[in-house]
C-alpha cells in the first residue's frame, strides 16, 4: 500500500473515493462543506433524508456527484463535536476504511482538518497511517485458495500546505509503527510448527541484515556455557532446540547506556508435565508474542533510524512434556546462581525470562523492559484492554504509562509490593516458581524482580492484550506502539539533554 501527503480541495481529487467527516446532528466539517457546495448540496440532502446523522463510526457512500471529480464520496460520522478527540479520530479512520466500497483502489482522506486538543498534524497523520495499516492487515492464511488481494492500494492524506513537513514526519512514524505491528501480528499468527525458536532466530538475522543491527543467535551449547540452567530446564522437554537472541541497534551516542527490551518467546506452551487443559490450547502459539513485540519494535526503530542505543534479548523455546521434561519438584539453578523449585511446569515464562534478565546486566542498561504473555491471572485482573505494568522504579513506570497513552496502547500500573514476596518461599530452594492463586500476575512479577536488582526495570504482562480470541482470532501487534513510542520519546529526551 502506498501512502502520500497532498494538498487540495476534496471536490477536485482524481481518486476513487474521497472521505469527508460529518459531526452528529449533521454539522459538516469544512471538507464536507466543500463537497456540499460543489455538488448542489448533495451532502445536506442525504442528512435531511435521515439516512445519515453523523453518529460516530456510521457512514454513507454517495456516487457520481455532479461537480465532484472522485466517483465516490464517503461520508463518515465523527460523533459529537464536543467529544471529538484522538480516540474518536482513530475510530473514524477505522470506520472509514471498513466502509470503503470494494472497487476503491485509491482513497483520499480529508479528516485531518479538525483541531484536536493536544494533537498535532504529525500525530494525526501518524495515527491515520497506523490505523489504516492495522485495519487492512491480512493474515497469511495457509489455504489452497488464496485470499483476494487487498483492493485498496493508494492512501492519499490531505493536509494544509503549511503542514506538509510535519505531516511527512508523522507519516514516517505511523508507517514505522504500522510495519512493526504487522510483523508482530504475522509472527504471532504463524502456526507453532513453523514459528519455532529456530525460525525466530532466522527472523532476527533477517531484520539485522535489513536494518544493520548487530545480531547473535546463541544455540544450546552456548546457552549452556552461559549457565542459563533455568531457561534450559524449560527447553529440555522439547525436540526443538532453544535459541537466545541478542539484537543491538546502536544509533545513539557512544556513551549512552542502552535501553534493553526482553521478550518471552515460548513458541508453544503446553504447560509441560503440568499439562494445560485441551480447550483453546492452540492459542498458546501466541506465547511468543513478547518476543514478537521486541522484533516488531526493532523493525519500527530500524525503519525510523532512531537515534538511540537499544538492545533486544529474546529467550525462545517450546514448553513440552516428554520423558526428558522438567517435573514438579525439580530444582533448577539460574544463571544468577539463585535456585528455583519448579512447583508447576506451566509457570515457565518466568523461568526463561529470569536468565535473560540476568544476561541484561552486562549492558549496564539505562532501563530494562520485559514483555511477556506471562499469566492468565493478569487477564482475570485487567481483562483485554490494558497490559499489566510492574516496575521497581516509578519514573520508568510513568514513562511507559505515558507512552502507552500517547500510542493508544495503554498499560495499567500494578503493585509490586514486598508483602507478596513471601508467597514464593520454598523449603528446598531459594524460591518456588509459583506463588498460589492470589495475585498471580503480581507474584509472577515478584519472581522476576529478584533478578532485576541491578537496574531500573519494568515488566509488561501482555497475556490479555497480545491476541484476540473467537471469531476475530489473531495477533494484535501490541505493545509495539507503546514500546516504539517509549523509545522515540527516550531518543527525543536524549537529544534535548545532549546525553
Ligand atoms: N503462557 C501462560 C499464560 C497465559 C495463559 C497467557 C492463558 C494467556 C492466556 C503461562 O505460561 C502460564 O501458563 N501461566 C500460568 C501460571 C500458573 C501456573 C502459576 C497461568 O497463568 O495459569
Ligand atoms: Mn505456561
Ligand atoms: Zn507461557
Amino acid at each position: 500500500m502506498e501512502f502520500s501527503i497532498k494538498n487540495g480541495n476534496p471536490e477536485n481529487q482524481a481518486v476513487d473515493c474521497v472521505i469527508v467527516g460529518v459531526f452528529e446532528s449533521g454539522k459538516l466539517t469544512d471538507a464536507a462543506k466543500s463537497i456540499d457546495g460543489a455538488s448542489s448540496n448533495a451532502v445536506t440532502a442525504v442528512i435531511k433524508s435521515g439516512d445519515f446523522e453523523g453518529k460516530l463510526s456510521s457512514s454513507a457512500v454517495l456516487h457520481g456527484l455532479a461537480g465532484v471529480t472522485a466517483r465516490r464520496v464517503l461520508l463518515v460520522g465523527m460523533g459529537k463535536q464536543g467529544e471529538f478527540s484522538e480516540k474518536q479520530y482513530r475510530q473514524t479512520v477505522r470506520a472509514a476504511v471498513k466502509a470503503l466500497p470494494k472497487g476503491v483502489a485509491s482513497a483520499g482522506f480529508f479528516l485531518g482538518e479538525i483541531d484536536i486538543k493536544e494533537s498535532s498534524t504529525a500525530a494525526k497523520v501518524a495515527a491515520l497511517a497506523e490505523v489504516v495499516m492495522d485495519t487492512t492487515y491480512q493474515v497469511n492464511a495457509i489455504k489452497q485458495k488464496k485470499a483476494d488481494p487487498q483492493p485498496l492500494t493508494s492512501i492519499v492524506i490531505f493536509v494544509d500546505k503549511t503542514d506538509n513537513a510535519q505531516a511527512e514526519v508523522g507519516l514516517k512514524q505511523g508507517l514505522a509503527i504500522g510495519a512493526g505491528v504487522s510483523l508482530a501480528k504475522d509472527l504471532g499468527n504463524l502456526p507453532p510448527n513453523i514459528c519455532t525458536p529456530t525460525y525466530l532466530g532466522e527472523q532476527a538475522k533477517q531484520l539485522a541484515a535489513t536494518y544493520g543491527f548487530k545480531v547473535e543467535v546463541l544455540e544450546q551449547a552456548e546457552i549452556e556455557k552461559l549457565g542459563m540452567g533455568s531457561f534450559l530446564g524449560v527447553a529440555q522437554g522439547s525436540v526443538e532446540p532453544p535459541r537466545f537472541i541478542i539484537l543491538q541497534h546502536l544509533k545513539g551516542k557512544k556513551e549512552q547506556k542502552p535501553t534493553v527490551l526482553v521478550g518471552k518467546g515460548i513458541t508453544f506452551d503446553t504447560g509441560g508435565i503440568s499439562l494445560k487443559p485441551g480447550g483453546d490450547m492452540d492459542e498458546m502459539k501466541y506465547d511468543m508474542c513478547g518476543a514478537a513485540s521486541v522484533l516488531g519494535t526493532f523493525k519500527a526503530i530500524g525503519e525510523l533510524g532512531l537515534a538511540i542505543n537499544a538492545v533486544g534479548l529474546i529467550a525462545t523455546c517450546e514448553n513440552m512434556p516428554d520423558a526428558g521434561a522438567i517435573k514438579p519438584g525439580d530444582i533448577l539453578t539460574s544463571m544468577s546462581g539463585l535456585t528455583i523449585e519448579v512447583l508447576n511446569t506451566d509457570a515457565e515464562g518466568r523461568l526463561i525470562l529470569c536468565d535473560a534478565l540476568t544476561y541484561a546486566e552486562r549492558f549496564e542498561p539505562s532501563a530494562v523492559v520485559d514483555i511477556a504473555t506471562l499469566t492468565g491471572a493478569c487477564v482475570i485482573a485487567l481483562g483485554h484492554h490494558p497490559s499489566g505494568l510492574f516496575s521497581n522504579k516509578d519514573v520508568l513506570a510513568h514513562e511507559l504509562l505515558a507512552a502507552g497513552e500517547a500510542a493508544h496502547d495503554r498499560a495499567w500500573h500494578m503493585p509490586l509490593w514486598e508483602e507478596f514476596q513471601t508467597q514464593l518461599d520454598s523449603n528446598f530452594a531459594d524460591m518456588a516458581n509459583i506463588g498460589g492463586r492470589a495475585g498471580g500476575s503480581i507474584t509472577a512479577a515478584c519472581f522476576l524482580s529478584r533478578f532485576t536488582k541491578k537496574y531500573d526495570w519494568a515488566h509488561l504482562d501482555i497475556a490479555g492484550t497480545a491476541w484476540k480470541s473467537g471469531k476475530e482470532k489473531g495477533g494484535t501487534g501490541r505493545p509495539v506502539p507503546l514500546l516504539t513510542t517509549f523509545l522515540v520519546n527516550r531518543a527525543k529526551n536524549s537529544a534535548a539533554s545532549g546525553k
